[in-house]
């Protein structure tokens, strides 16, 4: 089993949306058995919450449910998971500092989200949380067509 865990900040709005659209293109492709994901935050705020209303609102119109519970990213992560996902620089930066503080086994390879997404900007996905609802929407964009990427990149690489 592969095994993909998403990372951003508060683990309520971008990462959960993250999870929410790879689980939707493992069931479509019948890759269930093969690839499993979640998702997690580096900042402890928001442990146990739901995704944010803006964010779950955003999966309901696009036609499926978020259904994760907030958590906050462990440095043992790194020995669990085939591959981190981080959403921005600051996720990146942040999981390097736990992982130099609490070194683990070093399976994990972490890549940045917008390293598959065609039209990568600056490299970021935009945190949402203190904008309006466009934003959210945009973020959706984002993770759908980085996300399609990265699951070919995934089947590629393992030949699956
Ligand atoms: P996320 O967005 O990292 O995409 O889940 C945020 C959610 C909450 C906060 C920051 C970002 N916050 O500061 O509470």
């Amino acid at each position: 089993m592969i095994s993909v865990l998403f990372v951003c900040l508060g683990n309520i709005c971008r990462s959960p949306m993250a999870e929410g659209i790879f689980l939707n293109l493992l069931e479509r492709h019948g890759l269930q058995e093969h690839i499993s994901c979640d998702s997690a935050g580096t900042s402890g705020y928001h442990i146990g919450d739901r995704p944010d209303p803006r964010m779950r609102a955003t999966a309901q119109r696009h036609g499926f449910e978020l259904r994760s519970r907030a958590r906050q990213l462990l440095a043992e992560d790194r020995a669990l998971f085939d591959y981190i996902i981080a959403m921005d620089r600051d996720n990146l930066t942040d999981i390097r500092e736990l992982w130099l503080a609490d070194p683990q086994t070093e399976r994990a390879e972490l890549l940045l989200m917008r390293s598959f997404d065609p039209t990568p900007e600056d490299g970021n996905v935009p945190d949402p949380y203190y904008g309006g609802t466009e934003g959210f929407e945009y973020v959706y964009r984002i993770l759908d067509r980085s996300n399609q990427k990265f699951l070919q990149h995934i089947r590629e690489k393992h030949d699956i």
